[in-house]
């Protein structure tokens, strides 16, 4: 079989696929075969985002925290393509701008109903609906904001960095026959992610080693890459994808540790 047609007969749903990276990896997903239902909070952007993806596509209505909605949508893939071997936990949110101490419940439980607690959810109806018995891949986007630290995003990034936890908790739970991955991805072209990018991207470019920010099909492919049998023996493991900036970070900070110590 072609590469391009690793995931055929596969179906693969993709939590908050309407834009950016969920978008993305839906479009991997169906090049490489799959069935793929694209998941959004209005109808109108998931139909349409769908349409752009393929004829193997479906758009689905559903908050990534509806219980209800979620189930509809897994029932629903499930009558309509027959299995849900890939689920992409991609939906995520990032209401609370500030410092820790700065913050509200009300921010609190948002950021970590959609990006934490959602994932488990689907995680729950994909595993009793269908993987359960016959096997799958989960793949959680996550953040390099899970893994370093940095101001003003405390309780996104403590979100991200237990959804990694999450992500390694459900893969001794649910292997072998299903396995539980993450992306961690950096800084990356899209709405959610505007501030760390739209007004500065030359500068951001410039502290990443590959030399430009990241565009969603950088982390579109990766998401499909772990969704396929090419990574079989690959489970609870969380992949950067950043260009390098995480390391170029270190060498940033560690330049000025120099620089200092030799002041
Ligand atoms: N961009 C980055 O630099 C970056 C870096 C690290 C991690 N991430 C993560 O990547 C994921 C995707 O974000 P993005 O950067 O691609 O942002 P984006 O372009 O703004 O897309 C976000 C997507 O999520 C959907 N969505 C938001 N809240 C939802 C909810 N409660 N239920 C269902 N769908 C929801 C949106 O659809 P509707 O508005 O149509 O509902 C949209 O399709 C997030 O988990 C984010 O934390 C992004």
């Amino acid at each position: 079989m072609s590469r391009e047609g690793r995931l055929a007969g596969r179906t693969a749903i993709v939590t908050g696929a309407s834009r950016g990276i969920g978008l993305a990896a839906a479009v991997a997903l169906h090049d490489a075969g799959a069935n793929v239902v694209l998941t959004s909070r209005t109808e109108e952007a998931a139909t349409s985002a769908a349409a752009s993806v393929g004829e193997r596509a479906l758009g689905v209505q559903a908050h990534a925290t509806d219980d209800d909605a979620a189930r509809a949508c897994v029932a629903r893939t499930m009558e309509t393509f027959g299995s849900v071997d890939i689920l992409v936990n991609n939906a995520g949110t990032n209401p609370a701008y500030g410092p820790l101490l700065s913050q509200d419940h009300g921010r609190f439980a948002k950021t970590m109903d959609v990006n934490l607690w959602a994932p488990l959810l689907w995680t729950q109806l994909a595993v009793e609906a269908w993987m359960g018995e016959h096997g799958g891949s989960i793949v959680n986007t996550a953040s390099l904001g899970g893994i370093v630290v940095a101001p003003d995003l405390g309780i996104y990034h403590v979100s991200k960095a237990a959804l990694i936890h999450l992500t390694k908790q459900l893969a001794i739970e649910v292997g072998p026959g299903i396995r539980v991955n993450a992306v961690a991805p950096g800084v990356v072209r899209t709405r959610l992610a505007e501030a760390l990018w739209k007004d500065h991207e030359e500068a951001v470019a410039q502290r990443t080693p590959l030399g430009r920010i990241g565009e969603p099909a950088d982390v579109g492919s990766a998401i499909a890459f772990l969704a396929s049998d090419d990574s079989s023996w690959i489970t609870g493991e969380t992949i950067v994808i950043d260009g390098g900036q995480m390391i170029g970070a270190t060498a940033a900070a560690d330049s000025a540790t120099i620089a200092v110590g030799a002041g």
